[in-house]
């Protein structure tokens, strides 16, 4: 029997990067391929990387500098480039690092199979071309190997909505959208090994099925989902608010395992702003399906994404988005400064903030966020939470989990509750988990 040789994978970016990484293992696992967490051991590196931002397409050539030094000890070692850098820069990737030797494409990852066959004889090579139907998202295995309470399903990919700002619809393709039948044939696959949470993953959940025949939409899609038995809670990222449905709002009233949350991310808060960064909604327009999302889900929980520093966004402006914080009231918030980005429209706006003033906005709108997020998780102590037990937590003899608005629960209590849905009643807390004590019977 040859020796399985082994794989390790470095994940970077979005949550659709980290269910690929598993798709990828799943693939090369069939190409005699083995996990292995130890990247100085492995026969071949993958870096499955994102380009959302200037400083995270810089990060791969850092860890590829470092990776390089491996290849001294193992000449058999081959490093390969995946997802949206690798989309972004395809064969220019392999002139600018002479030292690598695979690079695929975001819609090329059933190909590397082959991909890393031809590597092993020598060849080096660059594969992104584009797939532009739905059937690119039937060709992965179900990843049997990974196991877990709570999963992410892949329902759609690509983006069609060109925000100015954001490379995704470039680097990720047109929006397509998984047939249904796949999706929950492997949602009950999920269930019968004892999964008790998805998370209905793509770009822009929302618009799922809007493109296609014959297939449900978003709202009708969470309704199939919901009839799945064992899967007793139901998540969804990330939504776009301009899709936000009366009949996906129903879902919040109607669906006991939709669970109480949702990201939904603004980006700014002022008309103008919003206007150039192409996002198909106002500000009163947000503003008016937070409030009916809170209409029919009083303990919603809503979390989202924020620039600050767009091309023209002066104080008034991002005092706008400090103001609609404070009205929507996130639970949390992922903020990040305006980055330029290759071949978006926005990389051709005038930008004359300064870099300092930049900054010092973003600080601003986290040090609010903090003070939000503490006051938001402060509101719960007193308050019973049902929490689905995912393990035990980094302090001994504690279990964790997540209540349904998806703040996490330390409490101390057996580990054979894990996988449980149980109710907690949460006595501290902190800025970001609860402390909780299980209540029993
Ligand atoms: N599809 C998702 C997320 C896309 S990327 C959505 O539409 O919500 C995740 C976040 O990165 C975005 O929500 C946005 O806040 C941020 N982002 C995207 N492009 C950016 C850029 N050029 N500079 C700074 N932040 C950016
Ligand atoms: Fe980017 Fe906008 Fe698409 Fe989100 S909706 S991925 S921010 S283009
Ligand atoms: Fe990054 Fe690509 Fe996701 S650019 S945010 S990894 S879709």
């Amino acid at each position: 029997m040859t020796k399985a040789k082994l794989l390790y994978v470095e994940t970077f970016g979005c949550q659709m990067n980290v269910s690929d990484s598993e798709k990828i293992t799943a693939l090369l696992k069939g190409a005699g391929y083995n996990l292995t967490k130890d990247s100085s051991i492995a026969d071949l590196i993958i870096l499955n990387t994102c380009s959302v931002r200037a400083k995270a397409e810089q990060k791969v050539y850092s860890y590829l500098g470092r990776f390089k030094g491996f290849k001294g000890k193992n000449p058999r070692l081959l490093l390969g480039v995946g997802g949206c850098v690798a989309q972004q820069e395809g064969e220019r990737l392999l002139e600018k690092v002479p030292y690598l030797d695979i690079v695929f494409g975001t819609h090329n990852l059933h190909l590397l199979p082959e991909i890393v066959l031809a590597a092993e004889k020598g060849r080096r090579l660059a594969e992104v071309s584009f797939i532009d139907n739905e059937k690119r998202l039937d060709l992965f295995p179900t990843d049997d190997t990974a196991d877990g309470i709570s999963r992410f399903v892949t329902i759609m990919q690509g983006c069609d909505n060109f925000c100015s700002y954001c490379i995704v619809p470039y680097v990720r393709g047109r929006e397509i959208s998984r047939r249904s039948s796949e999706i929950l044939d492997e949602i009950r696959k999920m269930a019968d090994k004892g999964v008790k949470e998805v998370t209905l993953l793509g770009q822009n959940v929302n618009s799922y099925g809007l493109k296609s025949r014959g297939e449900p939409d978003f709202a009708g899609l969470l309704q199939e989902v919901a009839g799945v038995s064992g899967i007793e809670r139901i998540r969804f990222t990330t939504s776009h608010p301009k899709d936000i449905s009366p009949p996906l709002i129903a879902c919040f009233a109607e669906l006991p395992k939709l669970c109480g949350h949702i990201h939904l991310p603004a980006q700014a808060g002022s008309d103008k702003v919003l206007s150039r960064m192409n996002r198909g909604y106002t500000r009163k327009q947000y503003l008016e399906k937070i409030a009916a999302l809170k209409a029919v889900r009083p303990d919603i929980q809503i979390t989202g994404d924020m620039i600050v520093g767009f091309p023209g966004e002066d104080e008034a402006d991002f005092r706008e988005t400090l103001s609609l914080m404070e009205e929507v009231g996130y639970a949390d918030l992922f903020s990040f400064i305006y980055s330029v980005r290759p071949e978006t429209k926005a990389a051709e706006y005038p930008d004359e903030t300064s870099r300092l003033e930049k900054q010092e906005r973003l600080e601003r709108l986290q040090s609010l966020q903090r003070k939000m997020t503490l006051e938001g998780n402060r509101s719960f102590v007193g308050t019973r939470q049902q929490v689905l037990v995912e393990g035990t937590s980094k302090r001994g003899g504690q279990l964790f989990g997540r209540s349904s608005g998806n703040r996490v629960v330390n409490f101390a209590a057996d580990p054979s509750l894990i996988g449980k849905i149980v109710d907690v009643a949460v006595i501290k807390a902190f800025q970001n988990s609860l402390l909780g004590e299980l209540i029993s019977g």
